[in-house]
């Protein structure tokens, strides 16, 4: 008997043990399904990330868009707070980027072009003249793969996507690494990885709409925004920045304190007045390529609270003014105006056409990196 109890601690046990780890991907910590299949007929598959307080995290390879996160209220209830769609349709046919992966260049392009070592580029319009977002099928609209792995800090999925030479008019084939993580702390951290085969530009951003109420009917007009940053790029009227850098200082657009969305945004200032709202690009406080608290967002109702972290010089604070309420979203939910915000980390709009600007440009051999963390809680 004392024989095969031995037998059992040192043979059998190291082995279930070596096949349980030599198993990662078939944790219950990931579970992936089909989620719908493309136009062209490719399949798309979502990637359910699970972290061990209970929270989830829904990512599908469909432009790696994040369909839903769950953070709980004070009373720890668990909801989604992030916008989305039920099915890939929505995703295909939708011109939100709701939780969409943009790229290559995050925001707006003047002209759809740009100059890089003496040689003009002209890129995908896809918003009158200009170019919003990456171009008419930029990495929102690509499918990705993805690779779950069993991080240490909780679940993860890596999703990588080769962009070709000349896709959306940029130069280079850049190959993107984006890793979404569903940490034990309740963040969804996001750490990026790029490169080039020739000299361009890179700038991507995660695009997520959060509303902490957890309930879509309701507006974000509620919630009260604090964002560390004493400037910001003013814009014209067709949301191009004017290549200034103004103070925030005695205008709505200042949140360096905690302050609710809706008690200044119908203010009479022009600026507002051209976004239609807030969406503009915060010059954020203490830039110097390290992650720093860059926001933080406050619902009273719930107490959900939202941090966000990030390395990037600029942060694009969007009101969802020009949320559409077709294609139908989650639960047939349509999404009215102001139903959600977004908090997009990236480089300062249109800064190929501003050399001054912290730059953009990605070279053979360097590696671009970006890492931006949403972290939840409640107070
Ligand atoms: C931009 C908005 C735009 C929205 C959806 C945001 O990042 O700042 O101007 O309407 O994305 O495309």
């Amino acid at each position: 008997m004392k024989r095969i109890i031995f037998l059992f601690t040192v043979l059998v046990i190291p082995f279930i043990t070596l096949l349980s780890q030599s198993n990662k991907k078939d944790s219950p910590m990931i579970e992936k399904s089909v989620f719908g299949k493309m136009k062209d007929g490719k399949e798309v598959y979502m990637y359910t990330l699970k972290n061990k307080p209970g929270a989830e995290a829904k990512i599908i390879t469909y432009g790696a868009t994040v369909v839903s996160i769950t953070a709980p209220d004070r009373n720890g209830k668990y909801a989604d707070v992030t916008l989305g769609y039920d099915n890939l349709e929505g995703y295909e046919n939708g011109t939100g980027y709701l939780g969409a992966l943009v790229g290559r260049y995050a925001n707006r392009i003047a002209g759809a072009k740009f100059t890089l070592d003496g040689k003009t580029y002209l890129l995908s319009a896809n918003e009158g003249k200009n170019q919003l977002h990456g171009g008419k099928t930029g990495f929102s609209k690509d499918l990705w793969k993805a690779e779950p792995i069993e991080g240490k800090a909780g679940p993860a999925l890596k999703l990588t996507l080769v962009s070709p030479d000349g896709d959306q008019g940029y130069p280079g084939k850049v190959t993107l690494q984006v890793i979404y993580t569903l940490t034990n702390d309740n963040e969804l951290r996001i750490d990026y990885k790029g490169t080039t085969d020739k000299t361009t530009i890179l700038n991507p951003t995660h695009h997520s709409y959060f509303n902490l109420t957890g309930v879509f009917t309701n507006t974000i007009l509620n919630h009260q925004v604090k964002i560390d940053a004493d400037y910001y790029t003013p814009i014209d009227k067709e949301s191009i920045p004017t290549g200034k850098i103004e103070k925030v200082e005695d205008t709505p657009l200042d949140f360096r304190k905690l302050t609710t969305i809706g008690s200044r945004i119908n203010d009479n200032f022009e600026q507002l007045k051209l976004a239609n709202g807030y969406d503009f690009n915060y010059v954020l406080n203490n830039y110097n390529g390290k992650v720093r608290e860059v926001a933080d967002v406050y619902e009273p109702t719930t107490g959900r609270y939202l941090q966000i972290f990030t390395d990037q010089p600029g942060l694009q604070f969007y009101t969802g003014n020009f949320l559409s309420e077709t294609p139908v979203g989650k639960n047939g939910v349509a999404y009215k105006f102001r139903t959600g915000f977004a908090m997009e980390a990236e480089h300062y709009p249109n800064s190929p056409n501003e050399p001054e600007w912290p730059s953009v440009v990605l070279k053979p051999g360097q590696t671009y990196r970006q890492t931006t963390i949403y972290k939840f809680s409640t107070k």
